[in-house]
C-alpha cells in the first residue's frame, strides 16, 4: 500500500507479545474516523501504550496489521511517522533548553528549513499560549504548560493524526481542563484526529467522539460515551457497609430480585468514582437483628446486559474467585436496577431485615465507570500494574505535580 486514502486509522488483529509470554495487546481491531477523537479507556497495564507505540511505528507488532493515513505501519514506516505528531506518556522535554529551543530542535529533526521552523514554532505556540514563556527556561514551567509545550511539539510538523499518550496524568483539575480545552480547538479548528489515552473515565467522556475500552490488551467495550452509558439501562444503587465483612449476607439477596439487574462488589478505593447525588439517609440503621442467609462465597452478578456487551466481557462479573479474593477489603456493591428512586426502600428493607447496618446510599445514572464495572467486572481505579509500573507511574505524576502553579 502506498498513497494515503484517507485520514483514518485501520487496525486488524493488531497483537503484541513481550518475551513470548506477556500478551500486551491482544488481537485487536478497530477504524478510526478523520477528524474523529478516539479515547483509549483502561487501567494500568491494559495495553494503551503498547498499542500507540505500534501505531507510531515505535514497535513491531507480533502479529497483525495496520494503516495510518494509509501507510502501513510496518512497510511504510517512515510516511507514517511523518503524517503522525506523538505526545509520550513519559516526559521527554529537555528542560535545560527553552521552550523555543526545545521546538527547534524537534523540527530540525523533521527536516524543516529554517524559515519553516520559525514559522511553524510561532503560530504553534500562540495555539497552546505559551508564546510568552517561550524563551524561559523549560525547568521553570508549571506541569500543564511542560503538557502544553509536548503538544506543541507534536504538531510542529502538522501532522495529520496526533497521538495523546495520558495528556493529562497527574495535573490538577484545573490544568486538566485547560488541556482538554486545547485538545479540543486542535481537533475542531485543525481538523486533527486525536487518539488518546487515559485511565480517567471523565477524560475520556468530556472529550472523546467515541471510547474504546481496553482492558487485558482487549477490546472490551468501543462506543461513543453516551451509547456506552445508555446500554446499561437504569439507575445505579451504590451501598457502602458499616461492616464490610457483612457484605456476604446481603449479595445473595439482590441477585434473587429480578429488578436488580446486576450486582457488583466493589473496592473501597474508589472514593472519587462518582460525581452523584449523595444521600446519607440510612445512617445508624439495621444493626443486630434478622441475621438470615448466611455467606455464599459462590454468588455471582446475575446478568441482564445487552447482549454485545455480554460478549465483549473477558472476565464476567464477579466470580467466587473474585467475590472471596475482594471480600475483604471492599465495602461497597452497585446495583444496576430498573427505576432506582422508587427501589431504594425496598433495597433499605432487605439490608434491614438482613441485619446488616448500612453506612450511606447513593443514586445516580449509569457513568463510564459504570460501563467500565459492567465490561471488566473491576473498577478502574483498583490499581494492578506491577510494582515497577506503579513506581514509574508514581514519578510522572510527581514530575507533571512539580511545578503546576498556573495551567
Ligand atoms: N518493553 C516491554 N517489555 C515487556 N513487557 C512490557 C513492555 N512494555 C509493556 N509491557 C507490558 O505490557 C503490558 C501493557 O503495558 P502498557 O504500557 O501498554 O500499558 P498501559 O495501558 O499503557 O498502562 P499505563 O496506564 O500504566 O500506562 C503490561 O503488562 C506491561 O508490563
Ligand atoms: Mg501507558
Amino acid at each position: 500500500m502506498s498513497s494515503a486514502k484517507t485520514d483514518t486509522i485501520e487496525v486488524s488483529g493488531l497483537t503484541k507479545v513481550f518475551n513470548g509470554k506477556v500478551r500486551a495487546v491482544d488481537t485487536i481491531s478497530f477504524i478510526v474516523k478523520g477528524g474523529e477523537i478516539l479515547g483509549f479507556l483502561g487501567p494500568n497495564g491494559a495495553g494503551k501504550t503498547t498499542t500507540l507505540n505500534m501505531l507510531s511505528t515505535l514497535l513491531k507488532p507480533t502479529s497483525g496489521t495496520a494503516t495510518v493515513n494509509g501507510h502501513d505501519i510496518v512497510e511504510e514506516s517512515d510516511a507514517v511517522r511523518r503524517s503522525i505528531g506523538y505526545v509520550f506518556q513519559d516526559p521527554t522535554l529537555d528542560i535545560e533548553l527553552t521552550g523555543r529551543e526545545n521546538l527547534d530542535f524537534h523540527g530540525r529533526l523533521y527536516n524543516l528549513n529554517r524559515n519553516l521552523r520559525k514559522q511553524r514554532i510561532k503560530e504553534m505556540l500562540e495555539i497552546v499560549q505559551l508564546t510568552d514563556r517561550a524563551d524561559n527556561l523549560v525547568k521553570t514551567y508549571s506541569g500543564g504548560m511542560k503538557r502544553r509545550l509536548e503538544i506543541a511539539r507534536g504538531l510542529l510538523h502538522h501532522p495529520k493524526v496526533l497521538f495523546l499518550d495520558e495528556p493529562t496524568l497527574g495535573l490538577d483539575p484545573q490544568t486538566r481542563h485547560s488541556i482538554w480545552e486545547h485538545i479540543q480547538r486542535l481537533n475542531q479548528e485543525k481538523k486533527i484526529t486525536i487518539i488518546l489515552t487515559t485511565h480517567y473515565t471523565e477524560e475520556a467522556d468530556h472529550l472523546c467522539d467515541r471510547i474504546l475500552i481496553i482492558d487485558f490488551g482487549k477490546i472490551v467495550a468501543l462506543d461513543t460515551p453516551d451509547k456506552l452509558k445508555a446500554q446499561l439501562e437504569g439507575d445505579v444503587v451504590s451501598l457502602t457497609f458499616k461492616a464490610p465483612e457483612m457484605i456476604p449476607k446481603v449479595h445473595p439477596l439482590f441477585e434473587k430480585k429480578k429488578w436488580i439487574r446486576r450486582v457488583h462488589l466493589l473496592s473501597v478505593d474508589d472514593n472519587q468514582a462518582t460525581t452523584n447525588r449523595m444521600m446519607n439517609m440510612m445512617h445508624g440503621m439495621a444493626a443486630g437483628s434478622g441475621m438470615t442467609g448466611g455467606i455464599n462465597h459462590g454468588s455471582t452478578g446475575r446478568s441482564r446486559m445487552p447482549k454485545h456487551l455480554e460478549k465483549m466481557q473477558p472476565h464476567g462479573s464477579i466470580n467466587q474467585n473474585s467475590f472471596s479474593n475482594q471480600a475483604l477489603g471492599s465495602k461497597r456493591l452497585n446495583l444496576l436496577v430498573d427505576d432506582g428512586g422508587h427501589r431504594i426502600p425496598s433495597i433499605v428493607k432487605l439490608v434491614d431485615e438482613a441485619g446488616v447496618a448500612l453506612e450511606s446510599v447513593e443514586l445516580h445514572k449509569p457513568t463510564l465507570d459504570d460501563v467500565f464495572i459492567s465490561v471488566t467486572g473491576r473498577n478502574i481505579r483498583d490499581q494492578r500494574g506491577s510494582f515497577m509500573e506503579m513506581v514509574r507511574r508514581h514519578r510522572i505524576m510527581r514530575q507533571a505535580r512539580g511545578r503546576q502553579t498556573h495551567g
